[in-house]
């Protein structure tokens, strides 16, 4: 090697290695609510810096490509994100796994295709890698889309179960080694083609038949597959940052499905398998149900909560869609005026990703302090006078204790049905993600004051002011 093409060899692999310690610091910094803004900062400088030291380091394609490609992609990326509501943002992060996962089966593609037109044999190692990269990729591609299509009300959230669909699967996954192997001894496209057609195929069929309720351990799983595929591609190519980083994502990715079936009480192979608590009409959904409910007015509310001791806020996603987070936290800084203790009992899968309501909390500058999660708050909620659920539904639902048919059976909730009173903020008696009636909302203490959240906390305050 030349000295000047190790000089440059030099340079790339210590961008690298700042490129690494960023990703690692700012996936720290990521942790907490105070200095996630930051981590994510870094995450992006390093991935700025690894991008420019891959072109800059080695002569991939020609600068007019790539910088095509990065204006009109940054492009895309910058406008969905500013664009994209809080809401939808699982679906956004849905999409974007399942697009690392394209971009690692076209890569792995497009190597072996060179190796192929070289003419020389292959090593095993390499013919492995491409295929790992090709089969995780495609079915992180294809599962993500189902995910989005789920979150995005376009494909049923109730699993969908096909009559034979261990048979279909196990079929596949002999299909998908056999090309594998096919591809080792005699290297060819339509060996490759197979599998990723058979990956693609798998993606679909594995997450079709998983329930609405269990698509945060779906989401955190296929994050964590787009970081293996991307490691797999970096083996691929030989690129030192692009294993790093595939590693980091594929690891963290694994440590949030850990949280996630852990939230959920479920084990991945539980969830993986699909289809459990599905007999259909098992739970009934909530708008076919016609027993009566207590409903109140503001004026109520505030009274309740006026001449409470404690009081617990339990937000869920219909926070999100309110966008009630400040009323909420003038809310309690008008309570905490008036000396009533108040605390936010933080879901871990509330809202429709990990950490929503933290993040919605946050902007509203709540003291992280009076923000406890499960284990810390279900042991006060039988010393609380008014716990008032806020757009939140499954993970209140004391049917997760005992029906076993329903889907969410299993899931450990809060224990909301405890307290002294329940005050329900809500539009109507439809149900939450999981398609399932709340058996609080039936409760003799259970007062339900129907309207979007938002405007229901306004009127609360106003009357508040007042008493
Ligand atoms: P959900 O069970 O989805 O219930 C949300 C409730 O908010 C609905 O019942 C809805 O009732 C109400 N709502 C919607 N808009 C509202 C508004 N403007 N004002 C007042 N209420 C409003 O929420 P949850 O309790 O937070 O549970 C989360 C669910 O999502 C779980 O099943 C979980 O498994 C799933 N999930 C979570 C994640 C993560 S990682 N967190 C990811 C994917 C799925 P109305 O329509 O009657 O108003």
């Amino acid at each position: 090697m030349s000295t000047d093409a190790l000089f440059h060899l030099n340079i790339t692999n210590s961008a690298y290695i700042i490129a690494a310690i960023l990703f690692i610091v700012g996936l720290k910094q990521l942790g907490s609510p105070a200095t996630a803004r930051n981590g994510n900062r870094m995450s992006a400088l390093a991935m700025l810096i690894a991008v420019l030291a891959t072109v800059v380091g080695n002569d991939i394609a020609s600068w007019e490509w790539i910088l095509g490609g990065a204006i009109i992609g940054s492009g895309i990326g910058a406008y969905s994100a500013r664009k994209i509501a809080m809401t939808s943002m699982p679906q956004l992060v849905a999409i974007f796994n399942g697009f690392g996962g394209a971009a690692s089966a076209i890569i792995a593609a497009d190597e072996l295709i060179h190796l192929i037109d070289g003419g020389g044999a292959i090593a095993e190692d390499v013919s492995i890698t491409i295929m790992a990269s090709v089969i995780v990729g495609s079915v992180t591609l294809t599962g993500s889309f189902v995910a989005f299509g789920k979150l995005q009300g376009l494909v049923p959230t109730r699993p969908i179960l096909l009559p034979i669909r261990n048979v279909i699967n196990v079929a596949l996954l002999i299909g998908m080694v056999a090309s594998t192997v096919w591809l080792i001894i005699d290297p060819s496209m339509t060996a490759f083609l197979i599998a990723g057609a058979i990956a693609l195929a798998l993606g679909i069929l594995v997450v079709i038949p998983i329930g609405g309720a269990d698509m945060p351990v779906v989401i955190a799983l296929l994050n964590s597959y787009s970081g293996i595929a991307g490691a797999a591609t970096g083996f691929v190519l030989g690129n030192n940052i692009l294993i790093i980083s595939g590693s980091l994502v594929g690891a963290s990715g694994i440590i949030l499905t850990r949280i996630m079936t852990k939230a959920m009480n479920r084990s991945l192979a539980n969830v993986m398998l699909g289809g459990f608590g599905v007999e259909d009409g098992a739970s009934s959904s909530g708008s076919d149900d016609d027993r009566p409910v207590t409903s109140i007015q503001a004026e109520d509310a505030a009274m309740m909560l006026a001449y409470a001791q404690s009081v617990i806020f339990v937000p869920g996603y219909g926070l999100a869609v309110a966008q009630a987070q400040h009323q909420v936290r003038e809310l309690a800084d008008l309570l905490k005026a008036k000396g009533i203790s108040v605390r936010y009992a933080i879901h871990p899968v509330a809202g429709r990703m990990p950490g929503h309501m933290n993040v919605l909390l946050a902007e509203a500058n709540v003291p992280y302090d009076e923000l406890k999660d499960l284990d810390e708050i279900n042991g006060e909620f039988q010393r609380t006078d008014v716990a008032v659920v806020i757009g939140a539904n499954d993970v209140t639902n004391p049917s997760a204790r005992t029906d076993k048919s329903s889907p969410i059976y299993g899931m450990p909730i809060l224990n909301v049905d405890q307290a002294q009173s329940v005050i329900i903020l809500k539009r109507s008696m439809s149900s939450g993600f999981a398609g399932v009636q709340n058996e609080l909302f039936f409760l003799d203490k259970t007062q339900m004051l129907f309207g979007d959240a938002k405007a229901s906390i306004e009127k609360i305050v106003s009357e508040v002011k007042d008493l």
